[in-house]
């Protein structure tokens, strides 16, 4: 089963798109953590459906309950559990996935595995799974900024089918990701990404693209060779969102184009500290965090769900046609920053508590 993620931060999520609703047990969180239904809330909003006319246009305000775990604003050290009920759920404009199958959606794969499916807006396949990634995102951040004074995270929208934005990672900051819907800190590329999406949508089509994620003040240590490399619990944490297609860290796919002497990041000493000169290495090597930037990139395919008219087959092996109706995202990176922002936060609270579990004494 896999549904659960992480070692000593366990976070284990439910629900489906029209069912309930959807939430995440988290088990593993130290005691006497502060953290307020708002702090999560935040989060949420940043995710929800229907905050801008370029995302899907279903009205859910997302309001957590937190149920268990926390008590009088600090955690317990036990369970927490957080649930988000579905409100406006239309069941309706999902007939006809019922017996046809979404060309590149999950339909096809589910009924096979399961015999069964919840065909009404994706099930457990939609993208409302991510409310509770985004919700045990929100405690494992506070938990890092508790650790580590300086930790900062800012994932932002790099591309948008052929628009590509000029964005420093070095300075970015939250604040200047969230100035557009579009959540490009470039403001002159986050204008043409505006207009193209709502173009594509207009034409009843979609588009993907790169989100790019930057964490600072993380120190040297956080990595478990060799199975659970930092980079590779990120590519795993990324790579289980839905629409993903790839993950590169550090120069990633360039470096194939490098030579070593281009390549290497060069050590120096700096404020007392090893550092490199260079960043190639996207903060992580031999799979453990070397005390520099982490920075990523995920790519997200176009959204599978279009209105165009498509060559599918039926349940009962038949060749059909199908145009999608329903509520769907055009493009869904400008949700997905957050998404992706809440998933790396899990993996490094989980490492971070597993290296004061079994890292150097003193
Ligand atoms: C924020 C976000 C929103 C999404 N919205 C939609 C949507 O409206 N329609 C759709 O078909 N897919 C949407 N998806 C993607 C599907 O959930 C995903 O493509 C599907 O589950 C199949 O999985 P796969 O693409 O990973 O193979 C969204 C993904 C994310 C991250």
């Amino acid at each position: 089963m896999g549904n659960t993620f992480g070692q000593l931060f366990r976070v284990t999520t439910f629900g489906e798109s029209h069912g309930g609703g959807v939430g995440v047990v988290i088990d593993g969180c130290p005691p006497k953590i502060d953290i307020s239904e708002a702090e999560i809330q935040r989060e949420l909003d940043r995710r929800r459906p229907g905050q801008s006319k370029i995302t899907t246009q279903r009205r859910e305000e997302d309001r957590c309950e937190s149920l268990s775990g926390v008590f009088a604003g600090k955690t317990l050290g036990t369970p927490i559990a957080i649930l988000v009920r579905n409100k406006d759920a239309q069941p309706e404009d999902y007939a006809q996935l019922k017996t046809a199958f979404r060309p590149s959606h999950a339909d096809f794969t589910y009924q096979t595995k399961y015999g069964i499916r919840n065909w009404q807006g994706g099930g457990r396949a939609s993208a409302r799974e991510t409310v509770g990634r985004v919700a045990a995102g929100a405690v494992a951040k506070k938990i890092l900024s508790i650790l580590y004074s300086k930790f900062e995270m800012v994932a932002f929208v790099a591309q948008i089918h052929d628009v590509t934005a000029q964005v420093n990672r070095s300075i970015v900051k939250v604040k200047d990701v969230e100035k557009n819907t579009v959540r490009c800190p470039d403001a002159w590329a986050a204008k043409l990404m505006t207009s193209l999406i709502e173009q594509i949508r207009d034409e009843g089509d979609s588009v993907g693209g790169v989100i790019e994620c930057v964490v600072r003040g993380i120190p040297t240590g956080l990595g478990e060779p060799v199975f659970d490399k930092l980079e590779a619990d990120l590519a795993k944490a990324m790579l289980s969102l839905p629409a993903t297609k790839g993950f590169e860290i550090g120069s990633g796919f360039a470096a194939t184009r490098m030579r070593g002497s281009e390549h290497n990041d060069p050590f120096e000493m700096r404020g007392g500290k090893v550092r490199t000169a260079t960043n190639n290495s996207g903060g992580v090597q031999g799979g453990i965090s070397n005390g520099e930037e982490i920075y990523f990139r995920v790519a997200f395919k176009p959204t599978a769900t279009i209105r165009h008219p498509q060559s599918t087959v039926t349940v009962s092996r038949e060749q059909t046609k199908l145009t999608a109706r329903g509520r769907h995202d055009p493009c869904v990176l400008p949700r997905a920053a957050p998404i992706v922002e809440a998933m790396a936060a899990i993996v490094l609270c989980d490492h971070a508590l597993r290296q004061k579990a079994i890292g150097l004494l003193g």
